[in-house]
């Protein structure tokens, strides 16, 4: 019998276009297990997670679902290797999510680290939506309908992951079958996974501003670099700099594929004469080479948005069909098919 082949479950909230920061913390991972040929690869837009902090602005969400296509198939996700589709057109995800719901209690919920902390990014108090708050569970259900076992994503999902599994277990235990399958998560190279705002910020997001997009084009590429955050006591080109925090040197430790040149470059900034827009030029350099032809592939498919969207229901097509028949199992797992 030929072995099982692994299967991957991943995706992105559709609430804007993607940046660089989602590049290194996950596209990058997902197109390279894609290329292994190892994988049935399942890449789901997820709107209706999406939907769970912007109800009230659909508009955005929709618009959106757009950028993210063009995104993903810019860095290479190939709809012949991956299944591309859409959350919100998949709806056994939604029945499966209202039964794992029955295994989960509030305060797990509210224990979550990566909800906590959006909850008070997001400053909702008291008054967060109940969708949000229980949105890892329907992401167990978006993870499990396809018994992916593999996850690539950034960091910040690891407590998704970890709440998955404990409802995939506690699923297997109740009903006392082997239906569901525990997750791993693939997360990028230590210190390769987060990148930095322009600004310094440990964070890249659209909300702050900071953040260079897939799309930019080249000028604005430049101009985001020029203005980045280096060394605020580097002051003289003679000075001495620090490498650590500055945040050029951190994109280039990320991108530049050249160490032996970082390495130098940071000797010679430390020792002093090595001048910021001298060092930004490179940086510059470096970006411009690997995200051109990102951009130029996202062009292309932007000028015939009609194969996006056969992209995008063909793919929802193949994935309901799997989605149907892990949600017939578990309804029979539950005992409630009635009917036959
Ligand atoms: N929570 C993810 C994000 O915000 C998106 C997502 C939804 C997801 N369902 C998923 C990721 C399932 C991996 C697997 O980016």
């Amino acid at each position: 019998m030929a072995e099982k082949k692994h299967v991957i479950l991943t995706g992105d909230r559709p609430t804007g276009k993607l940046h660089i920061g989602h590049y290194v913390g996950s596209l990058k991972n997902r197109v390279a297990l894609q290329n292994t040929g190892k994988y049935d690869t399942y890449i789901m837009i997820a709107d209706q997670q999406a939907l769970t902090d912007n109800a009230r602005d659909p508009e955005k969400i929709r618009r959106s679902l757009h950028e993210v296509s063009l995104d993903y198939l810019a860095v290479g996700i190939d709809p012949q290797k991956s299944t591309i589709f859409v959350q919100s057109q998949i709806p056994a995800l939604s029945e499966l999510t209202m039964h794992y719901l029955n295994l989960v209690t509030v305060s797990r919920l509210k224990r979550n680290p990566t909800v906590k902390t959006e909850i008070q990014q997001k400053k909702f108090g008291e008054s967060v939506p109940a969708g949000f708050l229980i949105y890892p569970v329907s992401q167990a259900a978006d993870i499990t309908a396809f018994k992916a076992d593999t996850v690539p994503v950034g960091d910040d999902q690891e407590p998704m992951l970890e709440q998955t599994r404990e409802i995939v277990r506690t699923f297997n235990r109740i009903y006392d079958q082997e239906i569901l399958v525990e997750p791993e998560g693939v997360f990028p190279p230590k210190g390769e996974g987060r990148i930095p705002g322009l600004d310094g910020n440990a964070k890249m997001s659209k909300s702050l501003g900071n953040a260079i997009y897939l799309s930019d084009d080249a000028d604005t590429i430049q101009k985001k670099v020029m203005s980045m955050y280096t060394d605020p006591t580097h002051i003289k080109v003679s000075d001495p700099g620090h490498v650590e925090g500055n945040t050029v040197f951190t994109y280039l430790d990320i991108f530049d594929p050249d160490k032996d040149q970082v390495a130098k470059l940071k000797e010679q900034y430390q020792a002093g004469g090595l001048g910021d827009v001298k060092i930004k030029r490179y940086l510059n350099d470096v970006l411009q080479a690997e995200l051109k032809p990102i951009r130029e592939r996202r062009k292309r498919y932007a000028a015939n948005i009609d194969y996006v969207d056969q992209v995008l229901k063909e793919g929802s097509a193949r994935a309901n069909e799997v989605a149907n028949q892990t949600l017939k199992e578990v309804r029979d797992a539950i005992g409630i098919n009635y009917f036959g």
